[in-house]
């Protein structure tokens, strides 16, 4: 069932993180709600509790783009019906005011997120300000964004020097005077598959400035695929030709949980999967062409993938948990 995004922050709150995963078609919504409820192999597995996590779906406004926005709503829909037992929210990914509007007046969003990170301060705060009153009148979240991670998202562009990690003073007002609910940090952190050269890394010490600055709120983390070097290997093998791609070390989710990381935002490491599973695929069966036999594998690789991310988040297991922080039947 779709709950509040506010209510899995709630729950998890300096205990875990909640996996915020980016889908942008069918095969990716089947395999995300598989993995969130450990049924790696097939729709009919049982549900094991040990893995089974509560989860956030986001779209991002490419991938409203990509197809036709009803398309993915759509997809959501059934895999509500397919998988009654998950409980998730559905939040829109880096929107622009516009795109925040039609969310919150689509009535199917959790959460919306305002980016206006690229602004100046007093235009961000102005911005996310009038989406937080449109959406808080509907009962929807607002996610916003302080500081500039590297990379790209969207169609914005950041390179590192402009890069810059958000200030522990700034993000307490920035909060105060907004009223968003949660916050999205530049901590180290860059969208894509290339995020840290040399000794680049999460800076813990910013994160816990920022919550010593707004103990008990829910802190957002851009930018958190970990680029798992097999995977890169796996597509570099099959043809594919990805050098230096790093990310964020999987150990480093549950110690910035700890700090009051919430939601972890992980879009490219799905992309590796499906990359790997479809490059491999048309490698070893240069005869195939049907596109049900990648389509299969990998919807159960993405599953094990979610599974496993969730291990390392802290999210694996707390389903039940969840389900009766909210009172709610399977
Ligand atoms: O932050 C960006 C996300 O990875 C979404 O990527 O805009 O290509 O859908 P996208
Ligand atoms: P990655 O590129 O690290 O997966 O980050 C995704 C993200 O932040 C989506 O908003
Ligand atoms: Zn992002």
């Amino acid at each position: 069932m779709i709950v509040t995004t506010a209510d899995l922050f709630k729950h998890c709150y300096g205990k875990y993180a909640v996996g915020a995963y980016n889908i942008n078609n069918l095969e990716q919504c089947v395999g995300l709600f598989r993995g969130n409820l450990g049924k790696v192999k097939s729709n009919d597995d049982p549900v094991r509790p040990e893995l089974a996590a509560p989860f956030i779906v986001q779209i991002s406004r490419g991938a409203r783009a990509y197809t036709d926005k009803r398309f993915l709503e759509a997809v959501i829909r059934t895999a509500e019906e397919v998988f009654p037992e998950a409980i998730f929210a559905v939040h829109l990914d880096h929107g622009t005011e516009e795109v925040c509007y039609d969310a919150i007046d689509s009535g199917f969003y959790s959460s919306v997120m305002i980016d206006a990170s690229h602004e100046p301060f007093e235009k961000n705060v102005e911005i996310t300000r009038r989406v937080v009153e449109r959406a808080h009148e509907k009962g929807i979240s607002v996610e916003a964004e302080l500081g500039m991670l590297g990379g790209v998202e969207e169609d914005i562009s950041v390179d590192e020097e402009h890069a810059c990690l958000t200030d522990p003073d700034q993000a307490k007002e920035f909060v105060e005077r907004t009223g968003c609910d949660s916050l999205a940090v530049a901590i180290g952190t860059s969208h894509g598959a290339y995020k840290f050269k040399g000794s680049q890394g999460l800076h813990f010490d910013r994160i816990r400035e920022i919550q010593k600055r707004l103990p008990g709120f829910p802190l957002v983390m851009h930018g958190s695929s970990s680029v798992p070097r097999e995977l890169v290997e796996r597509i570099n093998r099959a043809g594919g030709r990805l050098e230096g791609a790093s990310g964020v070390p999987e150990d480093h989710y549950l110690p910035a949980a700890k700090l009051g990381v919430c939601k972890v935002n992980i879009d490219t490491d799905g992309r590796l999967v499906w990359c790997a599973v479809h490059r491999e695929f048309f490698r070893d069966h240069p005869d195939q062409f049907d596109l049900r036999g990648p389509g299969k594998i990998f919807m159960a690789e993405y599953a094990q993938f979610i599974a496993h991310k969730n291990q390392k988040l802290g999210s694996a297991g707390q389903l039940d948990s969840v389900r009766q922080a909210l009172s709610v039947g399977a």
